[in-house]
């Protein structure tokens, strides 16, 4: 079975967020079950100079804007599997982030440089660019790729199907209606029933409505998507496709996450957690902050957006400071909430550090070292942070929302006596519930016993692509059933 994967990030070569994480795993978690997965992205600077073996199979000419558009085929860097390289450089040949200029503004013309990416997507599947491979199902990722269907739906004589995935619906792909002439999108599109929203188009909506099947990358985020609260205002939309709509949970890749990382202090196991002291040790010392601390070291790994809970974080801040607790931030993000979090560590230089950027390897010192890793996101699709962390015996202090609700049991007194505890969860997203529940934290951590206990049960639950990938593979059959 020939499955393409579209989308605008893949890590290691392009990577803002969890998005990348997926197309890195997900399609190799695929070809290891036996399927011939492939990815098509856009010819960032990062993509082009990490795909190995570039070569171009064919000129498609001029679209969009590009005067030159070349599709090309090389090997992903790690796994080898094929992808397909959209080379425009008028359109992609920019550094840096891949939605934004450097004045922080998306760029003018992405509703063009992402319509190419499902123009080409329709024209690969149709077998027009590439003769030896067309694929039998299209799987293509969030906004991005949200016109995939729809220009797959503009060729009738194309039956292949397609999935939809999103992984963050807050990110609606909205561009002005006058640009529909330029992408080639027919009026009878231009509905409410079609990708009309509040009278602009959006690609989020073009992807919920023309795919065959769509997903989320949550069972829980997928029920919460059809309510007002989480729905962006699509809920309606995924209320009324309801049946062909559902939530896969994300994997990990355990040979990049585990602790016995090449990056950090000292490894360690589930059996012997000593190299965790050493590691800690080494981020307390790498940050300057103190080794004689009383409580747990909180850390955060994360985007710093109110999307991830941040500001409630900030709130809560007093009432980590007052237990005796530390706090590490490593994350890139909204100005007001680094400068908070920058404000917090002059004041309290021993007990928190910040480190504003963005840093793959420090992420893993980070994991490895802390005693708690904070995810009070409002919504949270599925978070991949609070995965690794229960692979390292950090806990997760995390929000019942979305994937986070999915992934973390609570240490209820009820959990605990069953041992199926694997960190802490609260529920209100109010400054009041993150800071009790962070001083509950604190006083169980001075119950080794007890931590010892959750830390062991977390570090041994299995959240590795295998389900995941069996789960899709299932998907794929029943479309071409
Ligand atoms: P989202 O995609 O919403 O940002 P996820 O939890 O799914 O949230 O994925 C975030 C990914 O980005 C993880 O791999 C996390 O380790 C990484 N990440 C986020 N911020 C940083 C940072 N400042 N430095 C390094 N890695 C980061
Ligand atoms: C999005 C979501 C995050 C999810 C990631 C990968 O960025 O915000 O929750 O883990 O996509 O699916």
């Amino acid at each position: 079975m020939r499955i393409l994967h579209v989308a605008a990030e893949i890590y290691p070569l392009v990577k803002t967020g969890g998005l990348a994480d997926v197309l890195g795993s997900l399609p190799p978690a695929l070809a290891k079950r036996g399927l011939d997965a492939r990815v098509l992205l856009p010819g960032f600077p990062g993509i082009l100079n990490g795909v190995v073996g570039l070569k171009p199979i064919f000129r498609i000419g001029p679209v969009f804007g590009a005067a030159v558009v070349t599709l090309s085929l090389g090997r992903l860097p790690d796994s080898g599997l094929q992808a397909y390289v959209i080379d425009a450089p008028f359109l992609y040949a920019r550094e840096g982030n891949p939605y934004v200029g450097p004045d922080g503004y998306d760029w003018n013309d992405n509703h063009r440089r992402f319509a190419l990416l499902g123009w080409v997507a329709a024209h690969i599947a149709s077998g027009e660019l590439d003769p030896e491979w067309r694929p039998d199902v299209v799987h293509a990722h969030d906004w991005h790729a949200g016109l995939v269907p729809v220009y797959m739906a503009q060729n009738p004589g194309l039956k292949t199907p397609s999935v939809f995935t999103i992984h963050n619906l807050a990110f609606r792909g909205i561009f002005p209606m006058d640009c529909h002439a330029e992408l080639g999108l027919s009026a009878r599109k231009l509905t409410p029933h079609g990708i009309e929203f509040h009278g602009k188009i959006s690609f989020m909506k073009a992807g919920l409505v023309y795919s065959d099947r769509i997903t989320t990358v949550s069972p829980t985020y997928a029920l919460e998507i059809r309510t007002p609260e989480f729905g962006c205002g699509l809920e309606g939309v995924l209320s009324d496709r309801g049946s062909d709509l559902s939530g896969i949970l994300n994997g990990v890749d355990y040979d990049i996450w585990n602790p016995d990382d090449p990056v950090i202090a000292k490894s360690y196991s589930a059996d012997s957690l000593d190299g965790k002291k050493a590691c800690k040790l080494a981020l307390q010392k790498e940050f300057g902050l103190s080794s004689q601390a009383e409580g747990p070291l909180f850390a955060v790994v994360s985007r710093l957006f109110s999307q991830k809970g941040m500001d409630l974080l900030l709130a809560a801040m007093p009432d980590l400071l007052r237990e005796g607790a530390q706090l590490i931030v490593l994350g890139t993000g909204d100005g007001d909430l680094e400068a908070g979090f920058k404000y917090a560590a002059t004041a309290n230089p021993e007990k928190v550090a910040v480190y504003i950027g963005y840093d793959e390897t420090m992420a893993h010192r980070f994991m490895a070292g802390a005693d708690v890793l904070l995810v009070p996101s409002r919504f949270e699709p599925c978070g991949l942070t609070q995965l690794f962390a229960l692979r390292y015996g950090t806990l997760p202090l995390v929000r019942r929302v979305g994937g986070l609700a999915d992934t973390v049991v609570d240490a209820t007194a009820d959990n605990l006596a069953a041992d199926t505890a694997t960190g802490f969860v609260f529920d209100d997203p109010g400054r009041h519930a993150l800071g009790a529940r962070i001083r509950e934290v604190c006083a169980l951590y001075h119950d080794e016993t007890t931590w010892r206990q959750i830390q062991r049960r977390a570090m041994v639950q299995d959240y590795s692509w295998d389900d995941s990938a069996a789960h899709y593979e299932v998907l794929y059959r029943s479309l071409l059933a």
